[in-house]
């Protein structure tokens, strides 16, 4: 059979939140869009956003509790994921595919899973990073996640489809065929 390989998978708090891979530290796409994109126009250095990412996980972690997540190989990071209430993500509303659910219905967004250390894919982590995020969404009550997936491409914004349909996830909406809306429903879920 063949070895998993051993990575240790963190909550996102203050003491590690330098260890967020560098391309999305200073990434406040879903979190400020008008800032991003306003930063693309003036080719704003991404550090320059990094105190508003950081400002951005202190309040969503006060106001919702854990939102992120960290795996470690070897002590090192290699993989990322953020979730939140569509509220505090507010990027959402400019996709096509609609409309995303909404916190007082029990549901959360992903708005990025990903693996940053390229020579770490395809060996589980991001399947596992997922399915951290799952129980720990499951075991605080909420009834479903949801992510915008990739039909055709295998990166942005949370990975392709198929990643999420082994993963148990239906499609929701498909008003943009190439970012479809995905949606798991967390109590179907056995602990
Ligand atoms: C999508 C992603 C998270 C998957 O993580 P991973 O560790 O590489 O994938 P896993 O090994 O956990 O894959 C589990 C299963 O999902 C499916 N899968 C994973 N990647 C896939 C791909 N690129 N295409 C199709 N299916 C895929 C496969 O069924 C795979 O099982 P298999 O390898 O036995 O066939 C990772 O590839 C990634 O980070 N991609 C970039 C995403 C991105 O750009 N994010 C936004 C950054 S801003």
């Amino acid at each position: 059979m063949e070895e998993r390989i051993e990575i240790n998978i963190e909550d996102i708090r203050e003491s590690n939140l330098a260890d967020i891979p560098e391309a999305c530290r200073g990434c406040v796409y879903w979190e400020y869009p008008e800032a991003f994109e306003q930063g693309k126009k003036d080719a704003v250095k991404t550090n320059a956003f990094e105190v508003k990412k950081n400002e951005w996980f202190a309040q969503t972690m006060k106001e919702f509790g854990t939102c992120g997540k960290i795996a470690y190989y070897e002590g090192a990071p290699v993989a990322y994921a953020q979730y939140a209430p569509s509220t505090r993500l507010p990027k959402i509303g400019s996709y096509g595919s609609k409309p995303a659910g909404k916190l007082e219905e029990g549901v959360v967004f992903l708005s990025c899973l990903y693996v940053s250390d390229e020579t770490m894919r395809r060996q589980g982590v991001g399947e596992r990073l997922l399915q951290n995020i799952i129980e720990d969404l499951r075991r605080r009550g909420f009834k479903a996640i949801e992510t915008f997936a990739c039909r055709s491409g295998t990166d942005n914004p949370s990975g392709p489809m198929m990643f999420y349909v082994k993963n148990g996830f239906h499609l929701k909406d498909k008003s943009d065929p190439e970012l479809p809306l995905m949606r798991l429903y967390l109590e179907s879920i056995v602990p």
